[in-house]
């Protein structure tokens, strides 16, 4: 089983999804530690709940983006991590995770990329009355949410949805998607 870390920044909702995946034996992989950049993350609490290792810091407490993910990819060898799983992680990854992972990073987004990518994905979306949005599993390169995609999933906004029922509905798709593409592509 491939060794993975887990990058997340709130809630954690897809930490858990997977998580769970994981304990019912259906991830083909091994989570063996949370990074997180806000110590309070509610997602730091699933982790311990959970008995999985967190590395969790403050960004400004470190001079630069590399002094912090030197720091991360110390905390990764030491584990032997061979994957890098991006799940609600609110930061660009440098060049320095980047060059030791290259390929092997992948992020989830709440929208059809290449379709509002950024922040807030699915307010945009309600705001641009699109009629289909749905979730985009890809690659992680240094641009925001451009990497290659892996797999996409349509979800159908209608009329009478809010940003909280288009999000329920966002939600449960990401946490069915994302373990399973991450099984297809631990596989290979
Ligand atoms: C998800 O919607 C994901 O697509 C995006 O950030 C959100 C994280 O949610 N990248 P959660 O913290 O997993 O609940």
């Amino acid at each position: 089983m491939k060794k993975v870390a887990i990058f997340a920044s709130g809630n954690g909702s897809n930490f858990q999804a997977l998580a769970e995946a994981s304990l019912r034996k259906e991830l083909n992989a091994d989570i063996c530690l949370l990074v997180c950049d806000q110590p309070e993350a509610y997602v730091v609490k699933r982790a311990r709940h959970l008995g999985i290792p967190v590395f969790s810091f403050r960004a400004k407490e470190y001079p630069s983006k590399e002094a912090f993910e030197n720091e991360i990819a110390l905390e990764l060898a030491k584990r032997g991590v061979e994957w890098i799983i991006l799940a609600g992680y609110m930061r660009l990854i440098g060049s320095t995770l980047l060059n030791r992972y290259r390929n092997r990073i992948v992020n989830i987004h709440p929208s059809l990329l290449p379709a509002f990518p950024g922040k807030d994905a699915i307010g945009q979306a309600l705001d641009a009355g699109v009629k289909v949005t749905g979730v985009t599993i890809h690659f992680v390169d240094e641009g925001m949410d451009t990497g290659p995609i892996i797999a996409q999933q349509s979800v159908n906004i209608l009329a009478e949805d809010t940003r909280e029922t288009l999000q329920k509905k966002i939600q449960a798709v990401e946490h069915e998607l994302y373990p399973k593409t991450i099984n297809e592509l631990l596989d290979e």
